[in-house]
């Protein structure tokens, strides 16, 4: 399987300019044995099991065996790629997804799987999520992710133009035909169950009746990310909890709930009002992978915060380390040290400028920079917060 998902080229070599010193994909590597490919929980075949349980029962008894995990990384185009998803499990994140993955680019192309999926045994639960159109094309692609994965996961909420151009994500809401024969392709054929992650609609009901019919199509978790199809940016509109709460009350299936997580308190306030079964976060962790283990930003330090002994210094040279392990394109490199360091960047922008000027990066001139700019004096503290009632 690792040769099949693989091809025959056993490294990463990048399209991208900036390509490793020593190509390495973790698949390849043989982090995984031939015999764990076989399914991290050899759980059967969702919905061919006749043991007389409810498609709902069996859902359940697989997120309980997956542990319950209710801390979880959000798929990130470019960006919740392997090294990061190790940082954040490390700081307490407890499941994650990866990037979103083209099925048809997935299925034609030995490159963009070898770049655009890497994982390791440690890596899991792992949702490996795909945008589609084709259930052929997507079952194609989904069967090679399988072995490594928990979930495969449906991207229902791309609201991106790229999106409407290629008819996935966010706008397969106009086509529920459409959506229901993926669903249904995947959570027929595959042996691990189906996920999906959906968008709201401006209507409730249409909410409801939708998220209803992904589950009786066989999705076996969903994720609501409780903003609309039109509220494509984050900051300017807060998450409807509301509908998230309602689509809970709805199904029997896990429900996760994504939008407005970007501390450890909102993540516990969220499931608390919502009912949810777990939550996603996405913006927030980009700046701070610590969320989960309790960790703030100064702008969320809150009053009592005390300081935890930690930094976003610190997490971009673990990050960097992880990159050294598990290599990923250095555009998504590029990409977390800006978001970890953006407070830093803005009080020293020569700094970004140098960065920016750089034709080939390496992890020394990155560390190096880290280095000088710890040596500036400037800190980029991370904070843990106190509750209420908790101050000495
Ligand atoms: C950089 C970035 C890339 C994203 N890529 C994806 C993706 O590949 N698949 C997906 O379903 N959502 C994607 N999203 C949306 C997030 O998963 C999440 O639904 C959204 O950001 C709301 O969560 P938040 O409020 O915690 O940021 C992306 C978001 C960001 C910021």
């Amino acid at each position: 399987m690792a040769q099949l998902l693989l091809g025959e080229n056993n490294g990463c070599s990048l399209s991208n300019p900036l390509s490793f010193p020593s190509p390495h994909c973790c698949i390849s590597n043989n982090c995984y044995s031939e015999k764990e490919e076989a399914g991290s929980l050899g759980v059967p075949r969702p919905l061919c099991i006749n043991d007389g349980s409810t498609r709902s029962e069996r859902a359940w008894a697989y997120w309980k065996k997956l542990g319950e995990p209710k801390f979880i990384v959000a798929p990130m185009v470019d960006n919740s790629e392997l090294p990061f998803r190790m940082l954040c499990r490390k700081y307490g994140a407890s499941a994650a997804y990866t990037p979103m993955l083209h099925s048809r680019i997935f299925s034609e192309n030995g490159k963009y799987r070898r770049v655009e999926f890497t994982t390791c045994k440690e890596d899991r639960p792992l949702f490996a999520q795909f945008c589609a159109n084709d259930p052929d094309t997507l079952l194609e692609a989904a069967r090679m992710v399988e072995p490594y994965c928990d979930y495969v996961d449906i991207n229902l909420g791309c609201p991106q133009r790229i999106a409407k151009r290629g008819n996935y994500g966010a706008f397969l809401m106009d086509n529920l035909p459409l959506v229901e024969s993926l669903v249904k392709k995947l959570s027929l054929s595959l042996s691990v169950p189906v996920s999906c992650k959906i968008r709201i609609f401006p209507c409730l009901n249409d909410t409801l009746a939708y998220a209803k019919m992904l589950e009786d199509a066989g999705c076996s978790l969903l994720a609501v990310h409780g903003r609309t199809r039109e509220q494509k940016e984050s900051r300017s509109a807060r998450a409807d909890w509301n509908s998230i709460k309602a689509v809970k009350e709805t199904l029997s299936i896990p429900v996760i709930a994504n939008g407005n997580i970007r501390h450890l308190e909102d993540a516990h306030h969220c499931m608390e009002e919502t009912g949810a079964d777990g939550v996603l976060s996405a913006e927030a962790l980009l700046e701070n992978p610590a969320i989960f283990a309790g960790f703030r930003t100064g702008e969320w330090r809150g009053y009592g915060g005390k300081e935890g002994g930690l930094d976003q210094a610190d997490l971009v040279l673990e990050y960097l380390k992880l990159c050294r392990k598990y290599p990923v394109p250095w555009r998504m490199v590029i990409s977390h040290v800006h978001k970890m360091l953006g407070e830093w960047f803005r009080l020293h922008p020569d700094v970004r400028e140098e960065l920016n000027a750089q034709t080939n990066v390496t992890f020394e001139w990155l560390e190096n920079m880290v280095q000088g700019l710890k040596g500036r004096g400037t800190r980029l503290r991370l904070y843990l917060h106190i509750p209420e009632g908790c101050q000495e």
